[in-house]
């Protein structure tokens, strides 16, 4: 084929690929994105060309991306070269999608380049399978966790009415301790069974609460920034409502936090959908994720634009059954807090920055052993 051809095919190949084509170079450095990567990220040829790729990824990719270029070149070791993987893509206007990013490596002009391809999973076709797996682990936990929050509850309020209930059978019993005549002693008979039965609810609540309660939990020093933003993905939080801008604010290079990732996310979708169904009543959508670091843990804090805590609501939040819509359950901020405070943290809410309500969620440092 002549060069000339061979140029055109080329140009024609990447303008017309659907997925977004990025080569880089061992630098990190942008030096050839196509039109659907323009299209994929929202920024023109000009404004990424000669830039560092890393301005296409969200925290904490965004800082660690130049070592991860340097530790692959000094060790060979490859993570994702040859392999590809489900990342996070940060767009112009800040907001993140799911994308599968697959690299391979060749060498243009005696220099070591990287060619990467992205495909935006928002629609989910292609892995739409596992991320339902993930999903279904998420819902179980959620089940499990409402469960238990449930019959929590379910023990606390049963246990008056159940008390007095054994109260006033033993009160007939002791009134018809002596009698003789064949209907007491029939009644007699009938009050030894509430007893069995009375007794035996009492501790079907027991044993439920206590099943839920054991439930091991898998803790391990964890990223927070990654089990946030997987969380995100997982529960497709920013194709939720296509009017919500999704944003994040983490803090890069967080000491890690001792935590079994499957119910953190549970809290961290709890609390967006949360959010997101208040910001229905309004029209401008808002919800951000941040982290950092205080003095007592890593704080993550999740704030929305919407119309804020109702007032008769706001001082107990959570507290199980506690909701302010027709059909909700009000339960999903008390398993937020069982959670959290399993974990040695604490959840507490207020007016956020945006005007609507924020989150806050501090968890304790994992130690060094
Ligand atoms: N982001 C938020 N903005 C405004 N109100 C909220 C927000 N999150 C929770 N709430 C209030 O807290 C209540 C309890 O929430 P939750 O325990 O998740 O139960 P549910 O969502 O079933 O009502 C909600 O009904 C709502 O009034
Ligand atoms: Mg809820």
């Amino acid at each position: 084929m002549p060069e000339d051809d061979q140029d055109v095919l080329f140009r024609m190949l990447l303008s017309t690929a659907v997925d977004g084509i990025i080569v880089i170079d061992s630098r990190g450095i942008v030096r050839i994105w196509n039109e659907s990567a323009q299209k994929l990220f929202g920024y023109a040829a000009d404004e990424v060309a000669g830039r560092n790729v890393n301005m296409l990824m969200p925290s904490p990719y965004h800082e660690e991306h130049d070592r991860y270029i340097e530790n692959y070149l000094g060790t060979g070791q490859k993570k994702i070269i040859g392999i590809g993987r489900e990342v996070v893509g940060r767009r112009k206007d800040g907001t993140t999608f799911p994308m599968y990013l697959s690299v391979g490596e060749g060498v243009l002009n005696g220099e070591r380049i990287f060619v990467g391809i992205v495909h935006d999973l928002t629609s989910r076709t292609m892995t739409a399978r596992r991320v339902q797996d993930l999903q279904s682990e998420l819902l179980h936990v959620s089940r499990l966790s409402a469960m238990g929050q449930m019959s929590a509850a379910l023990a606390h309020e049963l246990n008056q009415p159940l008390s007095a209930i054994m109260n006033y059978i033993n009160a007939a019993r002791r009134t018809l301790a002596n009698a003789k005549d064949p209907a007491a002693l029939r009644a007699s008979e009938l009050i030894e069974k509430a007893v069995a039965q009375t007794t035996r609810a009492g501790q079907i609540i027991r044993q439920l609460r206590d099943f839920v309660e054991k439930r091991e939990s898998a803790r391990a020093p964890s990223n927070i920034n990654l089990v946030i933003q997987e969380a995100l993905i997982l529960a497709s939080i920013a194709s939720a409502d296509p009017n919500v801008t999704v944003t994040t604010e983490f803090e890069p290079n967080l000491p890690p936090v001792m935590i079994d990732k499957v119910q953190i996310q549970q809290v961290i979708v709890n609390l967006a959908r949360n959010a997101i169904e208040a910001m229905q009543a309004v029209n401008l959508r808002k919800l951000k994720f941040a982290t950092s670091l205080s003095p007592e843990g890593v704080l993550i804090s999740v704030s929305d634009s919407g119309p804020g805590l109702a007032p008769e609501v706001a001082g107990r939040l959570f507290h199980p059954f506690v909701t302010t819509k027709e059909k909700g359950m009000g339960i999903g901020l008390s398993i937020c807090q069982s959670i959290v405070e399993a974990h040695g943290g604490r959840i507490s809410a207020a007016r956020s920055e945006i005007g609507g309500a924020e989150f806050r969620i501090l968890l304790p440092v994992a130690s060094e052993d």
